[in-house]
């Protein structure tokens, strides 16, 4: 196997069925050119061996804090305690496979074995892959205990589904080694990249909009805000100040960013406007109701007050005459045109559509006048509330009027493809003269 250092990953190995494939994993690690540290539970003792993993790593596995009468405890190091001083040295903390009980004891903040104490002391991105029997990961306890670390910024791998060792059917299976290995090189090359959006104000409006047609029904779309939401995490996770503007979708803000609700589409239009000036970039992941009721009632409408309305209704036919709502993106990108300076330096939106999204992206990058249109492809079951997503970046060439780039990105999470986005934002607000005029 070749030395290299591609950096390291601490693997968490816990008690169940699925750590018999963790010396596979750590193969495959190793193969990418990464260092692997094992840290092996009690539980996981039963299930593979210390000696295949210490082999295959080509470290001693850390097991013990204490001396337990074996000779001496994991945690002795030359000149310092070795939970604290493998936090120093680890790019990424991947526990697979995670159990019931080790999740709970990590939401939870327990010290009381290496792996856990390890946990509070570092500081490096953590994966979790729980595997376990379908009702346990299905349990509320679990649930929330997963939830919990989530919003402390752990990435939570999906369980495969299929069959499980107990031999039922159902997610809770540890995912492909390649899956796990693939995560470990994302979340490392965030790691990595972690600051370059440090000292940039970055703007995201996300999430549906609602037009209401009276004080109970409103027109909105399927939009759960998901998108937005991952951009905004990870824009803050690479150093920038956030603003979120976020329509009323179905997932939470993540923690550590400013959220500005908002409700219909002039309200966002109002809020995004009013803060663009002041942002670096701005990112209109929204999906913004492109019509609203002419009016809204003030009352709840009774049924038949749609029928036989104006506008040459069929008998029966009920009519809901509606107007445009405007576009955000375009006045920015118009008004950025018309007055040089003014308005964010990196302006992108998003194109939704339900054909090949390519040719619509680069009609909107020139109509909307922004810097990148991310295109999409959506539908029933697909994009809109989902966790994974397939993209295409078309991104503005320079000022010579040379056509744009057009990058298809593979399938992928939401969140790696927030990590491509922004990307392109920390390569062009780095090429943009700044305000006095030199490159930074
Ligand atoms: O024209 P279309 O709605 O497909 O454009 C999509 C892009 O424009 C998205 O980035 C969306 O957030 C933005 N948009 C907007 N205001 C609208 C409609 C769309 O800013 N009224």
């Amino acid at each position: 196997m070749t030395p290299s250092d591609r950096g390291k990953v601490v693997l968490g190995v816990t008690g169940c069925i699925g750590a018999y494939k963790a010396p596979d994993l750590v193969r495959e690690l190793r193969r990418r050119g990464f260092r692997v540290q094992v840290i092996l539970t009690r539980a996981a003792r039963e299930f593979v061996s210390p000696l295949a993993l210490a082999t295959v790593s080509g470290e001693p596995v850390l097991e013990r804090l204490f001396d337990d009468g074996s000779g001496r405890g994991d945690d002795d190091a030359a000149g310092g305690v070795r939970h604290i001083s493998l936090t120093d040295e680890t790019d990424v903390f991947l526990v697979a496979p995670a159990t019931a009980h080790a999740i709970a004891r990590l939401a939870l903040g327990l010290a009381d074995d290496f792996l856990t104490t390890f946990h509070l002391a570092q500081r490096a991105p953590l994966l979790i892959a729980p595997a376990m029997n379908t009702n346990m990961l299905r349990h509320p306890a679990t649930r929330a205990n997963l939830e919990t670390l989530a919003a402390r910024g752990a990435e939570v791998i999906a369980p495969g589904v299929g069959e499980l060792a107990c031999g039922w059917l159902g997610p809770g299976r540890l995912p492909d080694i390649g899956v796990l290995a693939d995560a470990a090189e994302a979340a490392l090359r965030r790691g990595r990249a972690q600051s370059d959006l440090e000292g940039r104000r970055v703007l995201v409006a996300a999430g549906p909009t609602r037009e209401p047609i009276d004080p109970v029904r409103y027109l909105s779309n399927h939009s759960s805000g998901r998108m937005g939401a991952a951009l905004a995490a990870v824009a803050r996770d690479r150093g920038a100040a956030v603003t979120l503007v976020l329509g009323p979708g179905s997932v939470p803000p993540p923690g550590g960013v400013r959220v500005i609700p908002v409700g219909t589409a002039r309200e966002m239009r109002d809020a995004v406007v009013r803060r663009a000036p002041g942002a670096d970039a701005l990112v209109m992941a929204a999906a913004v109701a492109d019509f609203r009721p002419e009016r809204a009632a003030g009352e709840k409408l009774k049924t038949g007050s749609f029928r036989g309305a104006p506008g040459g209704a069929a008998a029966g036919a009920s009519v809901l005459r509606l107007v445009g709502n405007p576009d955000i993106l375009a006045e920015l990108g118009g008004r950025r045109a018309a007055e040089p300076g003014w308005g964010p330096v990196v302006l992108a939106g998003f194109a939704a559509e339900t054909t090949d999204p390519a040719p619509e992206a680069i009609r909107k990058l020139e109509r909307k006048r922004c810097d990148l249109i991310v295109g999409n492809r959506v539908g029933p079951g697909r994009v809109f509330g989902e966790d994974r997503t397939e993209a295409v970046l078309v991104e503005r060439a320079g000022a010579d009027g040379s056509a744009p780039t057009v990058t298809p990105r593979p399938p992928e999470t939401k969140r790696d493809l927030a990590d491509a986005i922004l990307d392109v934002v920390a390569r062009r607000l780095a090429a943009a003269p700044d305000p006095g005029g030199n490159a930074s």
